[in-house]
């Protein structure tokens, strides 16, 4: 680590700043932005004495701080463009054509992945996920990302750049922000129509089945209006059916009762007649046994 490096005066402020934002025994923690602005500082990489500083500002050994240096893509340990270029080829950006993309970076800076161009002014770099897969594909270049590229748009972008101007970042189809393609798509709103977009067929059958809900609900409105007096009506009829139902009934009851009552009263006398008779028979048997019975001497 031979090279000098020191941050001037604003940029040695800005990092105390950060160390300051970390609690005691945690300024390690800031060893992420403090390589990053060394790096702005340094036209966009880090060379060895700006590592050895940082080491040396956050009591740290310096290979610790060259393993995160290392590690993250956007940190660079050697000189690099004006305006880096990172295409990002992992799966979901690469399912959406990022092949294409670096094709057309190739083509219009004239250099392959982790190349420089002669006049110094563009890096072209490879990097994995940047996170906006939803937008496939992304590109970033320098702080900007430029989403839902194509070879086209990417041609387009780097011809900007090239005239010293920066083309607006983001989605390069018009989408907004992650919105699906076409514009944004809800179940309680109606859906928003790209300025001169016919109408979808899902559109109008979205709309042709609200129209129908509101007619269907007018329609048992009036219904509802129409019988009401009739509903009226048919309540009175079931209650008098019901009362005099209830009125049948409690005659059945006494009926059964009254009838319960007279069967008791003439079983009583039945049994009250048997006995008698039975009582009557007896005697008549005893008399009959006296007849017979010898006469004691
Ligand atoms: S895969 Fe390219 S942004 Fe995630």
């Amino acid at each position: 680590m031979s090279e000098v490096f020191e941050f001037t005066g604003e940029n040695l402020a800005q990092a105390k700043d950060f160390v300051a934002r970390y609690p005691e025994g945690r300024q390690r923690s800031a060893v992420m932005p403090l390589l990053d602005l060394a790096q702005r500082q340094n036209g966009g990489w880090l060379p060895d004495g700006a590592v050895g500083t940082i080491a040396e500002m956050l009591d740290m050994a310096p290979i610790r701080v060259l393993e995160v240096a290392t590690f993250y893509s956007m940190y660079k340990r050697s000189p690099v463009g004006k305006h880096q270029i990172n295409v990002c080829t992992t799966t979901p950006c690469w399912l959406r054509g990022s092949d294409e993309v670096v094709g057309a970076c190739r083509n219009a800076l004239g250099v392959g992945i982790g190349e420089t161009t002669r006049d110094g002014e563009f890096t072209l770099g490879e990097v994995e996920c940047l996170g906006a897969c939803v937008n496939a594909p992304v590109v970033q270049v320098d702080d900007d990302y430029y989403e839902d590229v194509d070879a086209r748009s990417m041609a387009d972008i780097i011809e900007a750049l090239k005239r010293g101007t920066r083309p607006p970042p983001g989605s390069q189809t018009g989408r907004q922000t992650s919105a699906p393609e076409g514009g944004p798509l809800t179940l309680t709103g109606e859906a928003a129509k790209p300025a001169g977009k016919k109408a979808s067929k899902k559109d109008d059958a979205v709309e042709g089945s609200e129209a129908e809900a509101s007619e269907a609900e007018a329609t048992d409105a009036e219904a509802g209006e129409a019988v009401e007096p009739e509903t009226v009506e048919t309540e009175a009829v079931e209650i008098e059916l019901e009362t005099e139902v209830e009125a049948v009934e409690t005659e059945t009851e006494a009926t059964e009762t009254e009838a319960t009552e007279t069967e008791a009263t003439e079983t009583e006398a039945t049994d009250l007649e048997a006995g008698e008779t039975e009582a009557v028979e007896a005697d008549d048997d005893e008399a009959a046994g006296d007849k017979l019975r010898p006469e004691k001497e």
